[in-house]
Formats: C-alpha cells, structure tokens, sequence
C-alpha cells in the first residue's frame, strides 16, 4: 500500500511493517513498503535485520520486532537541532532512567546520531505515537518535531525523550541494536556488530 500524505513543512516517509499498540503507526504519514520478519523469527523474539541503505534523511522505517514497532528514523540537521534545543523541556535530558543501552546513553540516545532506534511504543499504556513534523499546524507552531501519542497527549522528541507534563513516564525504549555494515542494523542483539 503506498500513499502520499504531506505532515506540515517537510514530508516523512514511513516504510512499516509494523503491527502497531491501539493507535496503529503515524497515521500522518506515507506507507511505502512492509518488511515483515519471518514467522520463525518472531517466533522465537529472534533479532531482525533492517536494511536501511534507501532511507532517506527525514524519513522513518517500521519494523517489527518481538510484535513490537521499532522505528528507525534517519534525522536531519533540523531535527538534531530540534533535540538540543528540546533539553530544557523534557523530563530525563540526560536518560537517567535505563531505557536505553549504555552506548547509547548520549544526547541523541543513539549510536550514530543520524539514526534514531527506538520502540515506537508509548510508556504510558502502550499506544504507538505517531511521527509529526516540525512546525505543522496540527500541532501549533511551537511545535519542533517529534512523536506524539494521540491516546493521551504524551509528547516524545526526536530522540525519543519525553516532554515535562505528558502522562508518559518516561523516555521511548531505545532496543539494543547494532550495525552489521554502514546499511544494516541488527535490532534485538548487539553482540554481533561488525
Ligand atoms: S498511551 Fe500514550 S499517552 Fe497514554
């Protein structure tokens, strides 16, 4: 299935294959393709490789891993500056709390800044928040860019951190991932990296 829908200023595509929480995944944005893990890995919560050699800067790829969504999004300048900029509003600036590995307790709680992998899970009850852009007008012109959970109104910026004042507790999940080359990520085990 494949559609083409504008979230404000900028475009974001999303590849999914995700069986999404309550919510679905981004309902705001494009559905390009599926890539869906074998049933024997889902099976067995086995890691699964995504290949993220066509992702484009701004935009988002699904996954699904242990029948969890697991978004990797290839950020762009603006959005690293959108999540420098978000420190001051948000809950754990720092990720004090443990819901990342250690490599990637950083500002941008990645390995690599330019790519984001996180449970697109919300830590409040479960939904799956949805990617919204910079600056769109659903979301007010304050709004830098993030995800945000329309089942009760938790707001997550780029990296996944919470802002102050949402139900959510606490920052996305990070999972434990590697590389396995410049164009592929292992999510669900981080022992195998090239
Ligand atoms: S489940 Fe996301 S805000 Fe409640």
């Amino acid at each position: 299935m494949s559609e083409q829908i504008n979230s404000g200023r900028r475009k974001i595509v999303a590849v999914t294959a995700a069986a999404g929480a309550c919510a679905g995944v981004a309902a705001a944005v494009p559905f390009v393709a599926m890539m869906l893990p074998s049933e024997k890995a889902k099976a067995m919560g086995a890691p699964v490789e995504a290949d993220i050699s066509a992702l484009a800067p701004g935009e988002m790829q699904i996954i699904e891993w242990r029948g969890k969504p697991v978004w990797i999004v290839r950020r762009t300048k603006e959005m690293l500056e959108s999540i420098t900029k978000s420190a001051a509003n948000v809950t754990d600036p720092k990720s004090e709390v443990p819901q990342q590995p250690d490599y990637a307790t950083n500002e941008f709680r990645a390995i690599k800044d330019e790519f984001a992998v996180l449970v697109g899970v919300c830590t409040h009850l479960g939904c799956s928040p949805q990617i919204k852009a910079g600056g769109s007008g659903e979301m007010g012109a304050d709004w830098a860019g993030g995800f945000y959970c329309p089942c009760h109104g938790s707001k997550f910026d780029y990296a996944g951190r919470v802002y102050k004042g949402a139900p959510a507790p606490i920052n996305l999940q990070v999972p434990p991932y590697t590389y396995l080359s410049e164009t592929k990520i292992l999510i669900g085990d981080d022992k195998k990296g090239a």
